[in-house]
Protein backbone atom coordinates (compact mmCIF):
# COMPACT_ATOMS: atom_id res chain seq x y z
CA UNK A 1 0.00 0.00 0.00
CA UNK A 2 1.28 3.57 -0.86
CA UNK A 3 0.12 6.95 0.26
CA UNK A 4 1.05 10.41 -1.37
CA UNK A 5 1.75 12.56 1.18
CA UNK A 6 4.90 14.82 0.18
CA UNK A 7 5.57 15.34 -3.50
CA UNK A 8 8.99 13.25 -3.11
CA UNK A 9 6.67 10.11 -2.24
CA UNK A 10 6.82 9.53 -5.77
CA UNK A 11 9.38 9.34 -8.48
CA UNK A 12 10.25 10.69 -12.04
CA UNK A 13 9.41 7.38 -13.85
CA UNK A 14 6.22 7.67 -11.56
CA UNK A 15 5.06 11.16 -12.58
CA UNK A 16 5.61 10.28 -16.17
CA UNK A 17 2.86 7.52 -16.29
CA UNK A 18 0.74 9.58 -13.95
CA UNK A 19 0.97 12.82 -16.57
CA UNK A 20 0.05 10.35 -19.10
CA UNK A 21 -3.15 8.64 -17.39
CA UNK A 22 -4.01 12.08 -16.64
CA UNK A 23 -4.06 13.33 -20.01
CA UNK A 24 -5.96 9.74 -21.26
CA UNK A 25 -8.70 10.85 -18.45
CA UNK A 26 -8.71 14.50 -19.51
CA UNK A 27 -9.25 13.41 -23.25
CA UNK A 28 -11.95 10.96 -22.24
CA UNK A 29 -13.95 13.12 -20.19
CA UNK A 30 -13.88 15.79 -23.23
CA UNK A 31 -14.68 13.32 -25.38
CA UNK A 32 -17.65 12.28 -23.59
CA UNK A 33 -16.81 8.49 -22.70
CA UNK A 34 -17.49 7.19 -19.76
CA UNK A 35 -15.07 5.58 -17.54
CA UNK A 36 -15.60 4.09 -14.47
CA UNK A 37 -13.25 1.45 -13.04
CA UNK A 38 -14.10 2.22 -9.02
CA UNK A 39 -17.91 0.98 -8.61
CA UNK A 40 -18.66 0.88 -5.14
CA UNK A 41 -15.30 2.28 -4.00
CA UNK A 42 -15.52 5.39 -1.37
CA UNK A 43 -13.10 8.23 -1.04
CA UNK A 44 -13.24 9.80 2.75
CA UNK A 45 -12.49 13.50 2.59
CA UNK A 46 -11.25 14.96 5.48
CA UNK A 47 -10.81 18.82 5.81
CA UNK A 48 -9.89 20.94 9.16
CA UNK A 49 -9.50 23.88 6.88
CA UNK A 50 -11.80 25.41 4.28
CA UNK A 51 -11.67 24.69 0.09
CA UNK A 52 -13.13 25.19 -2.99
CA UNK A 53 -10.66 23.62 -5.75
CA UNK A 54 -9.38 20.64 -3.48
CA UNK A 55 -13.24 19.67 -2.34
CA UNK A 56 -14.88 20.04 -5.61
CA UNK A 57 -11.73 18.36 -7.87
CA UNK A 58 -11.53 15.12 -5.76
CA UNK A 59 -15.62 14.66 -5.51
CA UNK A 60 -16.34 15.48 -9.10
CA UNK A 61 -12.86 12.78 -9.83
CA UNK A 62 -14.37 10.19 -7.49
CA UNK A 63 -17.93 10.24 -9.02
CA UNK A 64 -16.65 10.19 -12.28
CA UNK A 65 -14.55 7.34 -11.61
CA UNK A 66 -17.77 5.40 -10.44
CA UNK A 67 -17.00 5.35 -6.87
CA UNK A 68 -18.72 8.13 -4.25
CA UNK A 69 -16.71 10.38 -2.45
CA UNK A 70 -17.53 11.49 1.45
CA UNK A 71 -16.85 15.34 2.76
CA UNK A 72 -15.71 15.04 6.39
CA UNK A 73 -15.43 18.57 7.62
CA UNK A 74 -13.53 17.97 11.31
CA UNK A 75 -15.99 20.66 12.96
CA UNK A 76 -18.88 18.62 12.47
CA UNK A 77 -16.95 14.80 13.00
CA UNK A 78 -16.12 13.86 16.58
CA UNK A 79 -12.22 15.31 15.45
CA UNK A 80 -13.01 18.80 16.08
CA UNK A 81 -14.29 17.76 19.61
CA UNK A 82 -10.60 16.43 20.45
CA UNK A 83 -10.77 12.75 19.02
CA UNK A 84 -7.39 11.41 18.49
CA UNK A 85 -6.07 11.45 14.66
CA UNK A 86 -4.91 7.83 15.12
CA UNK A 87 -8.31 6.86 16.53
CA UNK A 88 -10.02 8.05 13.71
CA UNK A 89 -7.61 6.98 11.21
CA UNK A 90 -8.26 3.40 12.66
CA UNK A 91 -12.11 3.84 12.32
CA UNK A 92 -12.86 5.88 8.72
CA UNK A 93 -9.72 3.24 6.97
CA UNK A 94 -12.10 0.07 7.70
CA UNK A 95 -14.83 1.50 5.75
CA UNK A 96 -13.45 3.72 3.12
CA UNK A 97 -10.87 2.73 0.22
CA UNK A 98 -8.98 5.86 0.10
CA UNK A 99 -8.84 8.72 2.22
CA UNK A 100 -8.01 12.74 1.13
CA UNK A 101 -6.64 14.85 4.30
CA UNK A 102 -6.38 18.96 4.60
CA UNK A 103 -4.99 19.56 7.96
CA UNK A 104 -2.45 21.39 9.70
CA UNK A 105 1.16 20.24 10.48
CA UNK A 106 1.88 17.18 8.21
CA UNK A 107 2.75 15.47 11.39
CA UNK A 108 -0.80 14.97 11.46
CA UNK A 109 -1.33 13.44 8.17
CA UNK A 110 1.50 11.48 8.84
CA UNK A 111 0.31 10.26 11.80
CA UNK A 112 -3.20 8.96 10.28
CA UNK A 113 -1.08 7.22 7.54
CA UNK A 114 0.44 5.09 10.17
CA UNK A 115 -2.95 3.92 11.30
CA UNK A 116 -4.26 3.92 8.36
CA UNK A 117 -5.87 0.75 6.41
CA UNK A 118 -6.01 2.81 2.55
CA UNK A 119 -4.22 4.74 0.78
CA UNK A 120 -3.62 8.63 2.10
CA UNK A 121 -3.40 11.65 0.19
CA UNK A 122 -2.41 15.15 1.36
CA UNK A 123 -5.07 17.59 0.47
CA UNK A 124 -2.83 20.51 1.97
CA UNK A 125 -1.03 20.92 5.11
CA UNK A 126 0.76 23.55 6.60
CA UNK A 127 4.43 22.28 4.92
CA UNK A 128 3.19 20.55 1.65
CA UNK A 129 0.27 20.61 -1.04
CA UNK A 130 1.66 17.76 -3.74
CA UNK A 131 -1.52 17.73 -5.76
CA UNK A 132 -1.30 21.44 -6.00
CA UNK A 133 2.60 20.73 -7.41
CA UNK A 134 1.70 17.98 -9.55
CA UNK A 135 -1.66 19.62 -11.35
CA UNK A 136 1.16 22.57 -12.11
CA UNK A 137 3.72 20.97 -13.39
CA UNK A 138 1.16 18.91 -15.68
CA UNK A 139 -0.46 22.41 -16.89
CA UNK A 140 3.06 23.18 -17.62
CA UNK A 141 4.13 19.71 -19.55
CA UNK A 142 0.98 19.71 -21.51
CA UNK A 143 1.85 23.33 -23.06
CA UNK A 144 5.51 22.72 -23.19
CA UNK A 145 6.31 19.57 -22.96
CA UNK A 146 8.65 19.36 -20.68
CA UNK A 147 9.94 21.28 -17.82
CA UNK A 148 13.42 20.02 -17.48
CA UNK A 149 15.98 22.31 -17.18
CA UNK A 150 13.15 25.23 -17.08
CA UNK A 151 13.25 28.27 -14.33
CA UNK A 152 10.86 28.80 -12.15
CA UNK A 153 10.04 31.85 -9.99
CA UNK A 154 8.69 32.09 -6.99
CA UNK A 155 7.82 35.49 -5.43
CA UNK A 156 6.53 35.87 -2.12
CA UNK A 157 6.26 33.70 1.13
CA UNK A 158 8.25 30.03 1.83
CA UNK A 159 4.71 28.17 2.54
CA UNK A 160 3.68 24.50 1.56
CA UNK A 161 2.96 25.53 -2.09
CA UNK A 162 6.75 27.16 -2.84
CA UNK A 163 8.54 23.76 -0.26
CA UNK A 164 6.39 21.76 -2.70
CA UNK A 165 7.77 23.60 -6.04
CA UNK A 166 11.18 22.68 -4.33
CA UNK A 167 10.53 19.57 -3.88
CA UNK A 168 9.60 19.34 -7.52
CA UNK A 169 12.23 20.86 -8.78
CA UNK A 170 14.55 17.97 -7.21
CA UNK A 171 12.57 15.58 -8.92
CA UNK A 172 11.74 17.22 -12.36
CA UNK A 173 15.05 18.89 -12.56
CA UNK A 174 14.39 22.33 -12.82
CA UNK A 175 15.70 25.38 -11.10
CA UNK A 176 13.50 27.45 -8.35
CA UNK A 177 14.45 31.03 -7.75
CA UNK A 178 12.80 31.99 -4.75
CA UNK A 179 12.31 35.38 -3.64
CA UNK A 180 10.59 35.89 -0.01
CA UNK A 181 10.79 38.66 2.18
CA UNK A 182 13.08 39.09 5.42
CA UNK A 183 12.04 37.16 7.91
CA UNK A 184 9.68 34.81 5.25
CA UNK A 185 12.69 32.60 4.11
CA UNK A 186 12.10 29.18 2.78
CA UNK A 187 13.28 26.59 5.40
CA UNK A 188 14.36 22.83 4.20
CA UNK A 189 12.26 20.20 6.16
CA UNK A 190 13.22 16.59 6.02
CA UNK A 191 16.69 16.88 6.16
CA UNK A 192 16.33 16.83 2.37
CA UNK A 193 19.64 18.55 0.38
CA UNK A 194 19.06 20.49 -2.63
CA UNK A 195 22.03 21.59 -5.28
CA UNK A 196 22.25 25.29 -6.54
CA UNK A 197 21.09 23.80 -9.64
CA UNK A 198 17.52 23.06 -7.90
CA UNK A 199 17.84 26.55 -5.77
CA UNK A 200 18.50 29.96 -5.80
CA UNK A 201 17.32 32.81 -3.17
CA UNK A 202 17.30 36.07 -4.21
CA UNK A 203 15.88 39.67 -2.50
CA UNK A 204 15.34 41.38 -5.68
CA UNK A 205 12.13 40.30 -7.05
CA UNK A 206 12.85 41.38 -11.19
CA UNK A 207 16.19 39.84 -10.42
CA UNK A 208 14.31 36.29 -9.51
CA UNK A 209 12.02 36.49 -12.29
CA UNK A 210 14.60 36.93 -14.93
CA UNK A 211 14.16 35.02 -17.47
CA UNK A 212 12.09 32.34 -15.85
CA UNK A 213 9.80 30.09 -17.62
CA UNK A 214 7.23 29.85 -14.64
CA UNK A 215 6.12 33.04 -12.86
CA UNK A 216 4.09 31.92 -9.43
CA UNK A 217 3.21 33.54 -6.08
CA UNK A 218 0.43 32.84 -3.52
CA UNK A 219 -1.00 34.52 -0.82
CA UNK A 220 1.11 36.16 1.61
CA UNK A 221 -1.02 34.62 4.44
CA UNK A 222 -1.99 31.36 4.28
CA UNK A 223 -4.67 29.10 6.39
CA UNK A 224 -3.39 28.25 9.97
CA UNK A 225 -1.77 32.13 9.71
CA UNK A 226 -4.48 34.37 9.91
CA UNK A 227 -3.06 36.04 13.05
CA UNK A 228 -0.48 37.32 11.16
CA UNK A 229 -2.70 38.77 8.38
CA UNK A 230 -2.10 42.66 9.09
CA UNK A 231 2.21 42.00 9.72
CA UNK A 232 2.11 40.27 6.44
CA UNK A 233 0.67 42.49 4.08
CA UNK A 234 2.81 44.87 5.19
CA UNK A 235 6.10 42.68 4.99
CA UNK A 236 4.84 41.53 1.59
CA UNK A 237 4.29 44.66 0.18
CA UNK A 238 7.21 44.98 -2.43
CA UNK A 239 7.11 41.17 -3.65
CA UNK A 240 3.97 41.38 -5.89
CA UNK A 241 3.97 39.75 -9.38
CA UNK A 242 2.97 42.77 -11.57
CA UNK A 243 3.59 43.32 -15.09
CA UNK A 244 7.30 45.12 -14.51
CA UNK A 245 8.16 41.47 -12.96
CA UNK A 246 6.40 39.43 -15.99
CA UNK A 247 8.20 41.12 -17.90
CA UNK A 248 11.45 40.11 -16.78
CA UNK A 249 10.51 36.47 -17.84
CA UNK A 250 10.88 34.99 -21.25
CA UNK A 251 8.19 36.01 -23.21
CA UNK A 252 6.21 32.76 -23.67
CA UNK A 253 6.72 32.42 -20.00
CA UNK A 254 3.24 31.59 -18.18
CA UNK A 255 1.87 33.19 -14.78
CA UNK A 256 0.47 30.55 -12.44
CA UNK A 257 -1.42 30.76 -8.82
CA UNK A 258 -2.48 27.96 -7.23
CA UNK A 259 -5.52 29.92 -6.29
CA UNK A 260 -7.98 31.69 -3.85
CA UNK A 261 -5.74 34.82 -5.69
CA UNK A 262 -6.17 38.49 -4.05
CA UNK A 263 -5.99 40.63 -6.71
CA UNK A 264 -4.06 43.50 -6.03
CA UNK A 265 -1.94 41.96 -3.22
CA UNK A 266 0.28 39.16 -4.27
CA UNK A 267 -0.25 39.98 -8.36
CA UNK A 268 -2.00 42.54 -10.26
CA UNK A 269 -5.00 41.79 -11.58
CA UNK A 270 -3.72 42.25 -15.34
CA UNK A 271 -1.54 39.65 -14.83
CA UNK A 272 -4.10 36.88 -13.29
CA UNK A 273 -6.24 37.97 -15.85
CA UNK A 274 -3.92 38.77 -18.50
CA UNK A 275 -2.87 36.37 -21.85
CA UNK A 276 0.19 34.34 -19.46
CA UNK A 277 -1.96 33.50 -17.05
CA UNK A 278 -2.40 29.71 -17.08
CA UNK A 279 -4.56 29.65 -13.67
CA UNK A 280 -7.74 28.29 -14.82
CA UNK A 281 -6.07 25.48 -16.60
CA UNK A 282 -4.25 24.47 -13.40
CA UNK A 283 -7.47 24.31 -11.61
CA UNK A 284 -8.78 22.50 -13.69
CA UNK A 285 -6.21 19.90 -14.09
CA UNK A 286 -5.91 19.37 -10.37
CA UNK A 287 -8.86 16.93 -11.18
CA UNK A 288 -7.70 15.41 -13.77
CA UNK A 289 -3.77 14.72 -12.18
CA UNK A 290 -5.66 14.13 -8.93
CA UNK A 291 -8.34 11.15 -10.71
CA UNK A 292 -4.73 9.69 -11.89
CA UNK A 293 -3.62 9.93 -8.51
CA UNK A 294 -6.35 7.62 -6.70
CA UNK A 295 -6.56 4.80 -9.86
CA UNK A 296 -2.64 4.27 -9.27
CA UNK A 297 -3.22 3.93 -5.36
CA UNK A 298 -6.25 1.99 -5.50
CA UNK A 299 -5.26 -0.31 -9.09
CA UNK A 300 -1.75 -0.15 -9.87
CA UNK A 301 -0.42 0.85 -13.06
CA UNK A 302 -3.32 0.64 -15.99
CA UNK A 303 -3.01 0.08 -19.60
CA UNK A 304 -6.37 1.10 -21.47
N1 LIG B 1 -5.59 25.53 -4.59
C1 LIG B 1 -6.36 24.98 -3.66
O1 LIG B 1 -6.00 23.99 -3.01
O2 LIG B 1 -7.58 25.57 -3.50
P1 LIG B 1 -8.65 25.28 -2.37
O3 LIG B 1 -8.12 25.82 -1.08
O4 LIG B 1 -9.87 26.03 -2.84
O5 LIG B 1 -8.90 23.81 -2.28
N1 LIG C 1 -0.80 28.58 0.89
C1 LIG C 1 -2.25 28.57 0.83
C2 LIG C 1 -2.71 27.65 -0.24
C3 LIG C 1 -4.20 27.56 -0.40
C4 LIG C 1 -4.60 26.59 -1.48
C5 LIG C 1 -2.78 28.12 2.19
O1 LIG C 1 -2.22 27.19 2.77
O2 LIG C 1 -3.75 28.71 2.66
Amino acid sequence: MRHYLKFSDFTLEEYQYLFERAAKLKARLRSGQLYQPLPGKVLGMIFEKSSTRTRVSFEAGMFQLGGHAMFLQSKDTQLGRGEPIEDVAKVISRMVDIVMVRTYEQSIIERFAENSLVPVINGLTNEYHPCQIMADIFTYVERFGSIEGKTVAWIGDSNNVSRTWLQAAKTFNFKLNLACPPGYEMTVLDGETYSSDNFETFRDIYTAARDADIVTTDVSTSMGYERETLQRKKDFLNYKVSEKVMLQAKAEAVFMHCLPAHRGEEVDPEVIDGPQSVVWEEAENRMHVQKAVIEFLLLGRIDD
